[in-house]
């Protein structure tokens, strides 16, 4: 049986917010789940695939963080769905971490750990980002 072939996920205009810095951060969020599957499938080894990992922790909490206090700031009324799907996923995130790490690492849990990561994102940035963004712009544009 072949192993089949990971996703790359693409950043494109049904995931488009409309606001320049979290738009960007989403792009690199997926890049660097595209840099994961590429590290798993050139067979780079758990060390690699850690590393990767713990970068992916690293920058989704900053950019959570940033999103958050936007929304707060322009008093959006998803912000509190918004924080709470972000703080949901980094407990999920620090628990796949740590069972990788623990485990000491197996392909098939990269894998896995791979494509729940980016099917979140993905889902998560159309399902509430995009609406939030919308908050947020609707906010602004009647602050000015
Ligand atoms: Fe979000």
């Amino acid at each position: 049986m072949t192993t089949p072939t990971l996703t790359r996920y693409v950043w494109d205009d049904r995931i488009k917010v409309g606001l320049p810095l979290i738009d960007s951060q989403h792009r690199e969020l997926i890049e660097a789940i595209n840099d994961l599957a590429d590290a798993i499938e050139s067979h780079q080894g758990a060390v690699a695939v850690k590393k990767l990992i713990a970068f992916l922790k690293g920058y989704a909490e900053w950019h959570f963080g940033q999103e958050e206090s936007c929304a707060f700031r322009h008093q959006c009324p998803l912000a509190e769905t918004n924080q709470k799907a972000h703080a949901r996923f980094l407990a999920m995130l620090n628990e796949w971490h740590r069972e990788y790490t623990e485990s000491g690492g197996s392909e098939e849990q990269a894998r896995r750990i791979h494509a729940a990561l980016g099917d979140w994102l993905v889902d998560h940035i159309y399902k509430i980002d995009t609406m939030l963004a919308q908050e947020i712009r609707q906010a602004q544009s009647s602050q000015s």
